[in-house]
């Protein structure tokens, strides 16, 4: 577990659950409210592995199941080393859009969790996330937010049952390997505001 100063805070959940939108208030309440330094950050993240992964989730080239889960996986080891511990290492907090437990509920639609887990056990090693939130909103609510247009753009984008499913899974594997701490789950169907509220109520105390 991260034992250096700044704290390394992961928000997960569906494409349209508001986790964007929450973690830019929350990045506003760290910096402006608590006048402390934080950085946000997201995966799939700015890495050549990263990139791949991100073409195979638009659809414009296709990679084998256990090959994205690799990528997925190279991508965050890529993005702990360059983004998230030299930062955390000088006592600033980094919130990040989306981390393992993706990797284990979107990969884990067609790989066993055991072997997403084995891909991350690298980056795992380096890193967990001091505090998690999960900001459950229900797939019919985030289809009707990102809009039927886009839905069927992207890889996942009709998986949001399975995928909800798969969040909760992956966060009982991870407890039982005691390698998951302080997890919040937000109901996703409240206001914004309301979302923002719980979550500093949270993370304030941990800070
Ligand atoms: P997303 O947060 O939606 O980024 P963008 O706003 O650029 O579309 O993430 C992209 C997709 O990648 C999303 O559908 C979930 C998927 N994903 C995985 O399948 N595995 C992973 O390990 C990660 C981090 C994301």
């Amino acid at each position: 577990m991260n034992s250096n100063n700044g704290k390394f805070i992961v928000f997960e959940g569906l494409d349209g659950s508001g986790k964007t939108t929450q973690l830019a208030a929350i990045h506003k309440y760290i910096t402006k409210e608590k006048g402390l330094k934080c950085r946000e950050e997201r995966e799939p993240s700015e890495s050549l592995p990263g990139a791949l992964a991100r073409s195979a989730i638009k659809k414009q080239v296709k990679f084998a199941p256990q090959t994205m889960a690799l990528l997925f996986a190279a991508d965050r080891y890529e993005h702990i080393i360059h983004d998230i511990k030299p930062y955390l290492n000088e006592g600033i907090h980094v919130i990040c859009d989306r981390y393992v437990f993706s990797n284990l509920a979107y990969q884990g639609l067609e790989l066993d969790f055991e072997t997403v887990y084995e891909c991350n056990k690298a980056a795992m090693k380096l890193l967990m996330p001091d505090i998690t939130i999960f900001i459950d909103t229900e797939p019919e609510e985030t289809m009707a937010r990102i809009g039927k247009s886009r839905v069927g753009n992207e890889l996942f984008d009709k998986e949001g049952v399975a995928v909800r499913e798969n969040f909760y899974k992956a966060f009982d594997f991870l407890k039982e390997k005691s390698l998951l701490k302080n997890l919040l789950i937000v109901k996703g169907n409240q206001s914004e505001e309301a979302i923002t509220r719980e979550i500093i109520k949270y993370i304030e105390e941990l800070l």
